[in-house]
């Protein structure tokens, strides 16, 4: 599906996050993702935080973009691509930093999740009261600013049936070291050109991120080399974590 929507609200969550409400609502399992297109700049992967809306954090030139935009601007998105998360009875969401607005629509649709959220300072750590509605809720700030000081490893291991996890990637992989691979499923990214797996611009050691993922059990990622090492810049060149 492609479409052009308008975007009826720009929503400033904390200095760097932003939402980006829009008028239409795309079907999506959670965990699926958008490529967004803005007219004139470019198209990134975004997956949805709200039935008609992503949360973005500024990184650089496209997010700075996106963060500038005024509602009644158009942009495209296409999509739904990817896999999205498999339907669990009892989970455990493990967010950091803008990755906790990733795993929203699927705290949404779990029963009594829990939440496991990190950041670097309290206006990192997303829908608090929310979340604090649906189940139980830990946090860890860099800072100390809010839950217990330090990073979110200090809160593991915990014991749940599964696992879903979604953040920066070197959280990912200290997270995997503490986590049943067999019961943990994480979000991973990577830069991505056709996001239909025609390119291969998106290769985490030869599985394709857009098409065979983005989501990926621990038992899949154990045999990833590169996961946690490198990954391929938008010119095809290495970039090591
Ligand atoms: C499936 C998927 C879903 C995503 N969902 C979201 C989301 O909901 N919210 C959000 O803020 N971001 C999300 N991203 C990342 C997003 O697509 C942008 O790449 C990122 O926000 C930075 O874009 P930029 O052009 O502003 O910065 P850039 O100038 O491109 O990059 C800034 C920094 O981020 C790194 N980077 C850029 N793209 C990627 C990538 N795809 N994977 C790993 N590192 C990268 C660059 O190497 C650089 O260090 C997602 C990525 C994927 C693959
Ligand atoms: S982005 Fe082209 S194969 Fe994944």
């Amino acid at each position: 599906m492609r479409e052009i929507v308008k975007i009826l609200e720009n929503k400033r969550e904390s200095e760097l996050i932003h939402t980006i409400f829009f008028d239409f609502e795309p079907k999506a399992r959670p965990g699926q993702f958008f490529m967004v297109w803005i007219p004139g700049i470019g198209e990134k992967p975004f997956t949805l935080s709200y039935s008609n809306g992503i949360t973005l954090k500024i990184a650089g030139e496209f997010t700075k973009s996106l963060a500038a935009l005024e509602p009644g601007r158009e942009i495209g998105i296409r999509g739904p691509l990817g896999n999205g998360y498999p339907e669990f009875k009892n989970i455990t969401l493990i967010g950091g930093g803008v990755g906790i607005a990733e795993l929203r629509l699927l705290a949404l649709s779990s029963k009594n999740p829990t939440f496991l959220l990190g950041g670097r300072t309290e206006s990192e750590i997303l829908y608090l009261e929310e979340f604090k509605k649906m189940g139980d809720v830990h946090v860890t700030t860099d800072d100390g600013s809010l839950g217990k000081k330090g990073v979110i490893t200090k809160l593991l291991p915990f014991h749940s049936e599964n696992y879903a996890i979604c953040g920066p990637e070197m959280m990912m992989k200290a997270c995997m070291e503490e986590l049943p691979p067999e019961k943990s499923f994480f979000a991973i990214e990577r830069y991505m050109k056709c996001a239909v797996g025609l390119c291969g611009q998106c290769s985490c050691s030869g599985w394709r991120v857009c098409v065979d993922g983005p989501v990926f059990k621990g038992t899949e990622l154990l045999k990833m080399n590169d996961f946690g090492k490198r990954r391929r810049e938008k010119s095809g060149r290495w970039l090591y974590f």
